[in-house]
């Protein structure tokens, strides 16, 4: 793709990459990419907003440069310094000497650790703002959304919101840039898995910050990654609010891991037992053969969770250990929740389970419901009965 118009001025000049496959080192992008955005805004002084990763740079500068021509770039604006927006500034700063880079009291430390820059900086500091001419910028601190140096930039003329991460999804746009060229259920998931997995854990810093913009006349909102919105900026708007305020819908989610099929079994009567309770959206999740990511987005969408696990040598199972790490993360404090420890002679699963309660201060539906082995007509029984008080505490 080109540059494209945002604004009178404004331009986008972001790339896709679907080269990287797991972002963060961490989360699969399943061949859907991922885009990195940046712009420019052509006023009598020219402003470059981030960058992008360095493996895309030379497209990123290539449509700097169809924008501006032979002019010089005035200033780099740096919202944040997660290298998949910080990493061309090397390049663009070796482009253009003499470019002042802005930057809050936080953003120069780590740029100065990650790529040796620590000249022609100028720092600005909330509410702040700078003149390029016809368009002027406003700077807001967003510190923890998703770093601790990161900022937004807002242009008061057009009252567009370079807004960082923030606002961001997963899946780079194909052939059209808006959200009015997209279909945006398409993006519902890749922006509920970005959410959850890079913003999840500051969800409450996320909220100040929407707050915080919440008093600006927004017209467009340019994020870091995923969709511009210009056409209905109130759809992500609405969606990201709801995920902060960890607002979740009826459903139940059951991850379970399983050896030899039996915690299976026990999961899979779990569900029936759920839907004959009159539970209608079930989400049964493998731990070992799904990625953590769809788990956790399913788990921030719905109300209900159920995590079920074998004990392994008096642990619990290691690829449950790995859900409970990132859910001890990211809390489940706005859920009801529900546990079944599958044993053979010895326990362990409960152990780890327990200790995850009383870390997460979880609201447990009932005790830890213990199986031994293949789920006798006993334990049966208490599977029926655990997902009726599932069932009964999500009324
Ligand atoms: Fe897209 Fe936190 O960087």
């Amino acid at each position: 793709m080109k540059a494209v118009k945002i604004k009178d001025d404004i331009f986008w000049i972001g790339v896709n990459d679907y080269q990287t496959t797991l972002f963060e080192g961490l989360w699969p992008l399943d061949g859907q990419g991922v885009s990195y955005n940046a712009y420019v805004i052509n006023d009598e002084k020219v402003a470059v907003i981030d960058t992008v990763k360095y493996i895309k740079e030379d497209e990123y500068l290539e449509k700097l440069k169809s924008i501006i021509g032979d002019k010089k770039v005035d200033y780099l604006i740096v919202n944040h310094m997660e290298p998949d927006h910080s990493s061309g500034i090397v390049q663009l700063f070796e482009a253009y000497p003499e470019m002042k880079i802005i930057g809050n009291k936080k953003t120069f430390p780590i740029m100065k650790n990650f790529y040796d820059i620590d000249h022609n900086l100028i720092e600005v500091c909330d509410g702040e703002s700078l003149s390029l001419g016809k368009h002027t910028l406003q700077f807001y601190m967003t510190p923890m959304v998703h770093w601790p140096e990161s900022m937004v930039t807002f242009e008061v003329t057009e009252k567009v919101l370079f807004s960082m991460d923030v606002f961001g999804s997963f899946k780079a746009p194909v052939g059209g840039i808006f959200d009015d060229q997209n279909d945006l259920d398409e993006f519902e998931l890749p922006t509920r898995r970005y959410y959850s997995t890079i913003v999840g854990k500051v969800a409450g810093q996320a909220l100040k910050a929407l707050n915080k913009l919440g008093g600006l006349e927004i017209g467009t909102i340019c994020p870091s990654h995923g969709l511009i919105w210009r056409d209905n900026p109130g759809h992500i708007l609405n969606q990201y609010v709801k995920m902060s305020k960890k607002e979740t819908d009826d459903g139940v989610v059951i991850c379970y891991g399983s050896m030899y099929g039996n915690t299976q079994k026990a999961a899979e009567l779990l569900a029936v037992a759920l839907k004959e309770a009159g539970v209608k959206t079930i989400k049964l999740y493998d731990v070992a053969q799904t990625d953590i990511s769809y788990m956790i987005a399913d788990i921030w969408k719905y109300k209900g969770l159920f995590l079920a696990s074998p004990s392994y040598y008096g642990k619990i199972y290691p690829k449950m250990a790995n859900l409970l790490y990132k859910l001890a993360e990211i809390k489940v404090d706005n859920h009801k929740v529900g546990f079944l420890a599958e044993y053979s002679w010895s326990g362990g699963a409960d152990k780890s389970f327990d200790e995850f309660a009383c870390d997460t201060k979880a609201d447990l539906i009932d005790e830890i419901l213990m199986i031994k082995g293949a789920p006798d007509e006993t334990e049966k029984n208490a599977i029926k009965a655990i997902a009726a008080k599932m069932a009964e505490s999500l009324k």
